[in-house]
């Protein structure tokens, strides 16, 4: 018996680093796994790995920043598995060549970060929500980000996308409330995936020496793993987070403890 038996869970983003991680810890506790991504190679080989180890999934090939996407994967996981009980909204882009100001982010990539950012938790509820209306409730749980809290230089787009998240979130929590909806945002830290992997290679940096870098900038001195994000996920689908709705948890080593003047007395304290 799996704690997710006769669930119906969608993964946006769901073949690759965090959602591929949830798209198998889903499927491992029993869930029909519908998986949304455009990258069509890494899609058939996470629904290939999980049918091997005896789970159900799906893959839908397509662009979660459009409303053709959002809707076919809606309707593929009523068809195939019978509703959507659980929605993941993982997906996220953050090109290496959007590491810019506002005045030199070209406006289509302004756009494409909004599009699959932000635009896709709404998509994502549009379609979703009268299926968890009709089966009486639902999840609905989205990858925002520790930018969504605090900045750095050179990510306007992708700030103002997870910033978005988190208001959308809190909103959507109130509106979906009387249906039986939790709306929930977890918040990672920096997360051994693609995107980071991506990132670095994008700064030219040596790519060992960076992760290590980054891991050691968390106060538990290691990068997350796309699994410690995961386990959250689960939970927070799970009735055992039945009295929880318009909140973010941040599962980030301890990143969003460190106080700004940290980074310049060290571990010895502000006074
Ligand atoms: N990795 C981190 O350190 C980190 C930190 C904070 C927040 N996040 C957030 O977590 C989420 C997942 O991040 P990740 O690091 O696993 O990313 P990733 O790039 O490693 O994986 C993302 C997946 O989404 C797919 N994808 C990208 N754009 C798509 C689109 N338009 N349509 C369909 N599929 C698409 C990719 O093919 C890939 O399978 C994102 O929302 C990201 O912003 C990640």
């Amino acid at each position: 018996m799996g704690e997710f038996d006769s669930k119906s869970v969608i993964v946006t983003g769901g073949a690759l680093g965090i959602g591929g991680a949830a798209s198998e810890a889903f499927a491992h506790e029993g869930a029909s796994v519908t998986i949304l991504d455009w990258n069509l190679e890494a899609g058939d080989e996470i629904v290939a790995r999980i049918t091997s180890a005896g789970g159900t999934a799906q893959f839908v090939h397509g662009d979660a920043g459009t409303s053709k996407g959002c809707r076919s994967t809606v309707d593929a996981a009523v068809k195939e598995h019978g509703g959507v009980d659980i929605v993941f909204n993982n997906v996220g882009i953050q090109p290496p060549d959007s590491y810019v100001d506002a005045v030199e982010l070209p406006e289509e990539t302004w756009d494409k970060i909004i599009s699959v950012n932000l635009k896709s938790r709404f998509l994502m509820a549009k379609y979703s929500v009268p299926h968890m209306r009709k089966a009486g409730g639902g999840v609905i749980i989205s990858s925002a980000s520790v930018q969504g809290l605090q900045s750095m230089g050179g990510v306007s787009a992708y700030a103002a996308s997870k910033g978005g998240d988190l208001s959308l979130m809190r909103q959507m929590s109130l509106d979906f409330a009387s249906d039986n909806i939790r709306v929930v945002c977890v918040n990672p830290g920096a997360i051994d995936t693609p995107l980071v992997r991506n990132a670095i290679a994008g700064t030219g940096g040596n790519l060992e020496d960076e992760l290590l870098a980054t891991g050691k900038a968390h106060p538990l001195g290691r990068i997350g793993q796309p699994e410690d994000i995961a386990n959250m996920v689960l939970f927070l689908a799970s009735d055992k987070a039945s009295f929880i709705t318009g909140s973010y948890f941040n599962v980030d080593g301890g990143l969003m403890a460190l106080g700004a003047w940290a980074s310049t007395v060290g571990s010895e304290g502000s006074g």
